[in-house]
């Protein structure tokens, strides 16, 4: 089951107008769809997106009965493509990313993002395209391997660890998560209480399923989906993704692009200001912490359009 991480700070993030156009870019299991469709009245309308064959099944089975909500499967990278089909662009009233795996995800073995349970060595969320953990490994060469894990696991020991995947796809290739978890295991040295494979696993899937570049594409075309006044709320889980978001927030919020040495003028600057941040960053409760280890690490930041 799917627990929901910051379901009510999140949905109260996006200050819900009762005819209003909302997007949930990441559906998961529809907790936080569930609660927004709470607050909407009979016009309104929630567009919800997932990458996953599986997330989407749920939906049209959650929602079979709903005629306020609009199924899209594919990436929140293509926002500005699904709200065109939709015609809702620059009247959306709200977009919602609450960013990274769902528990189904991670606790199905079969789905290989688990490095606790054995399954195949797949990792991909979109199952229908892309290419599995297992086929990338089986070819890479060393140094971009050592590069991924240490860029988007932040993982010390990248070198010894890469060197070590290699070695042993000589011996026999590697096709389970489990053997992976261990080769991974015996080539890092760090004790820090944490799983070892834990950070190299994190590398891979957000290698694999593009998820920084989706960021940045979704945050983008954000700006062009919102009207003014729409909110963005979104909720991230490691620090990659958070400065990729406070960088966002701070560009459109102050600014970043005025060029510099321009005698402008104040109306003039405020055409580069297309966002305003709302209040500081939310952290989940010490109680929902306690409920659900998995919101640990969450971080929710808002904006809203104001240009
Ligand atoms: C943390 S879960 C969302 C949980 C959801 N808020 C709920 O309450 O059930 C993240 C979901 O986002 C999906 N996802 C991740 N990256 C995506 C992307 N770039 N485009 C669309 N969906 C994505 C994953 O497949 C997963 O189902």
């Amino acid at each position: 089951m799917h627990q929901t991480v910051l379901l009510k700070e999140a949905v109260e993030a996006l200050n819900i107008e009762l005819d209003g156009i909302y997007i949930d870019g990441t559906f998961g299991r529809g907790g936080h769809s569930s609660l927004i469709l709470e607050k909407l009245g009979a016009q309104g309308r929630l567009l919800v997106i997932d990458k996953d064959p599986e997330a989407i099944a749920h939906a049209h089975k959650l929602f079979a009965k709903e005629p306020r909500v609009i199924i899209c499967q594919g990436s929140f990278a293509k926002l500005e493509e699904f709200a065109k089909q939709h015609q809702v662009i620059e009247k959306v009233s709200g977009i919602l990313l609450d960013l990274g795996v769902s528990s189904p995800q991670l606790d199905d073995a079969a789905r290989g993002f688990s490095f606790l349970r054995d399954g195949p060595l797949d990792m991909r969320m979109d199952t229908s395209t892309g290419m599995s953990a297992a086929t990338w490994l089986a070819e890479v060469p060393e140094p971009m391997l050592a590069q991924v894990l240490r860029d988007f696991g932040e993982e010390r020991f990248a070198k010894r660890i890469a060197k070590a995947i290699v070695k042993a796809r000589t011996e026999q290739s590697i096709t389970r998560t489990l053997q992976l978890a261990e080769i991974i295991a015996k080539a890092n040295p760090l004790k820090d209480g944490k799983h070892p494979a834990t950070r190299s696993f994190q590398a891979l899937r957000i290698f694999l399923n593009d998820e920084l570049a989706d960021l940045q594409r979704g945050l983008a075309q954000s700006l062009r989906v919102l009207k003014i006044g729409g909110r963005l709320a979104i909720i991230d889980f490691h620090s990659l993704e958070d400065q990729g978001i406070k960088h966002f927030f701070r560009r459109y919020a102050e600014g970043i692009d005025i060029p510099r040495g321009l005698p402008l003028t104040e109306a003039e600057i405020a055409k580069y200001r297309k966002l305003k941040i709302i209040g500081k960053a939310i952290r989940p409760s010490e109680e929902e912490i306690l409920g659900n280890t998995r919101a640990r690490s969450a971080i929710l930041r808002i904006a809203e359009k104001i240009g």
